[in-house]
């Protein structure tokens, strides 16, 4: 009896970690459904996704290069949506191209592309000028109803005031087109890195692992008593 009380218990531990597991892989962006059709696969952006062997969803273009990671998104096209506003495209942060060309976009925010470090290409409708300025980009073209922005700059390497703005102790580092964030080097921390030493990362997490362990235990010795009453 008791044997075979266990054995529900493995199969059900099976089937809860499958679920979850699947659950991992199903790809569930919202963003790409937010316009309808798809990609489009004669633009520039369309041809990148081919050549990359992306898999297409909805309006994006999805690359897995970790198996053990969440898809990422490579490519979004926005292209003739119909969109008058754009605020959240974070779930394409990862994005390497955008292209937001034929939609009546009055103004567009520099956060909307915060941490969109990989962004090398986006079309956008000649109105807005390219995020972050022209001078965050390699080239910039402005060719009928759109404007296109290839080669995002990283700011943190340009001789001039950007780099300087970090404290003494921290790094810049680029988060996006015109952007950069100041990293703390390696053993310090806090408020403008200007604490020393290692993070107290037992601080932070000790009460929550005694805890993870302590739970642990009781549901062990309930099940245990419980195991044996069977
Ligand atoms: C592009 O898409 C169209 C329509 O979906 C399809 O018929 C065509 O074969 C595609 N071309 C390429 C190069 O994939
Ligand atoms: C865009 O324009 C609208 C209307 O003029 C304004 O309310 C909004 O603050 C603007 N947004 C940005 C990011 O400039
Ligand atoms: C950015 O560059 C484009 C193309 O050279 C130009 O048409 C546009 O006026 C520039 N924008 C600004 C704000 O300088
Ligand atoms: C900074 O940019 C210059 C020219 O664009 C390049 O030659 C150099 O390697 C860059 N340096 C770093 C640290 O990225």
């Amino acid at each position: 009896m008791t044997t075979r009380y266990w054995h529900y218990r493995a199969v059900f531990i099976l089937i809860i970690n499958v679920c979850l597991y699947a659950s991992c892989q199903h790809t569930d962006l919202q963003l790409c459904q937010r316009c309808n059709g798809t990609l489009q696969n004669a633009t520039a952006l369309g041809r990148f996704c081919t050549s990359v062997e992306g898999l297409v969803d909805g309006r994006c273009c999805l690359r897995n290069d970790n198996p053990s990671e969440a898809v990422n998104v490579i490519g979004l096209d926005f292209s003739n949506c119909n969109l008058k506003h754009v605020d959240d495209l974070q779930e394409a942060s990862t994005a390497i191209m955008i292209d937001l060309s034929l939609n009546p976009i009055f103004n567009l925010s520099d956060s909307v592309f915060q941490g969109f470090i990989q962004l090398n290409y986006i079309n956008l409708p000649a109105n807005l000028g390219c995020p972050g300025g022209n001078a965050s980009w390699e080239k910039v073209e402005v060719k009928g109803d759109s404007c296109l922005c290839e080669g995002q700059k990283n700011v943190c390497n340009q001789t001039g005031q950007m780099s300087l703005n970090c404290p003494e102790n921290s790094l810049c580092a680029p988060y996006g087109p015109g952007l950069f964030e100041c990293s703390c080097e390696h053993n310090f921390h806090g408020y403008k890195c200007l604490r020393e030493g290692e993070f107290p990362l037992v601080l932070v997490f000790g009460p929550l692992a005694a805890s993870t362990v302590g739970v642990s235990i009781l549901l062990w010795v309930t099940q245990r008593r419980k195991a044996k009453s069977v």
